[in-house]
């Protein structure tokens, strides 16, 4: 049934003027984004008897690291240039066991009507020179307000339980060497990145394996 839209505003991003409203708006859309996301499992555990999802992390960036980030990138701090050049003032952390969920997940969010694809990084098939292994997906979806809608950017990154464990000592030990850690710290978070995606690997193969066998 296609929505009847007709005598509704609706407005781009740039629609959002205060840092109360940015608040509002991406919190919104971080809950119903969530939501979505929990039904979708919850559907696939009563069609394939399994969960592909393990969990989801939301998180709203601090107005601290939105400024930061700006100022980093050469913008002034506004409420449009918030909105409009950071990606990730909502945040959505899918964890997942097996590398085929990340493609399973990611279809199906793509495939919700009220979502908008904006931009697919595909770090799994193209790991960063860190070894750094995701999904990443920049989408917009439909916040209703009482008097107009409102389209808001949610930054959605995928990965199994490996890749985040990996990511998240990868990410402590840049932040505690501000990014400058030693080279040999770098080749072994190499290394590690390599039997992670070793390790997913051979946990797909098995899992497929003992899913023939059930048959
Ligand atoms: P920012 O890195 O957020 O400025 O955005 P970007 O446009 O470069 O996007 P990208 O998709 O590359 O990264 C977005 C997010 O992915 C980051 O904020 C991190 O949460 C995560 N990420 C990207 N690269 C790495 C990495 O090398 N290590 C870890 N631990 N996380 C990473
Ligand atoms: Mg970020």
């Amino acid at each position: 049934m296609e929505l009847d839209l007709s005598g509704i505003d609706i407005r781009i991003s740039d629609d959002i003027n205060t840092w109360e409203e940015v608040n509002l708006l991406y919190n919104a859309a971080l809950k119903q984004i969530t939501t979505k996301i929990e039904i979708l499992n919850e559907e696939f555990q009563e069609v394939h008897r399994y969960n592909p999802i393990e969990h989801i992390k939301a998180r709203a960036k601090s107005p601290e690291s939105i400024v930061k980030k700006l100022k980093k990138n050469g913008y002034e701090s506004t409420i449009e240039n918030m909105v409009r050049y950071v990606n990730d003032i909502a945040g959505i952390r899918i964890i997942c066991s097996f590398t085929s969920d990340i493609y399973r997940i990611a279809e199906m969010i793509s495939n919700q009507k009220d979502i908008r694809v904006l931009r697919v990084k595909d770090y799994i098939m193209n790991p960063k020179k860190s070894g750094y292994r995701s999904y990443h997906m920049i989408v917009s979806l439909p916040v209703y307000l009482s008097d107009r809608i409102v389209n808001v950017k949610v930054e959605i990154q995928i990965r199994t339980v490996a890749m985040d464990f990996w990511a998240s000592l990868e990410h402590k030990i840049q932040y505690k060497f501000e990014g400058e850690a030693p080279a040999r710290i770098n080749a072994e978070l190499l290394e590690c990145a390599t039997m992670v995606s070793n390790l997913d690997e051979k946990m797909l193969r098995l899992n497929e394996e003992i899913l023939l066998m059930e048959k």
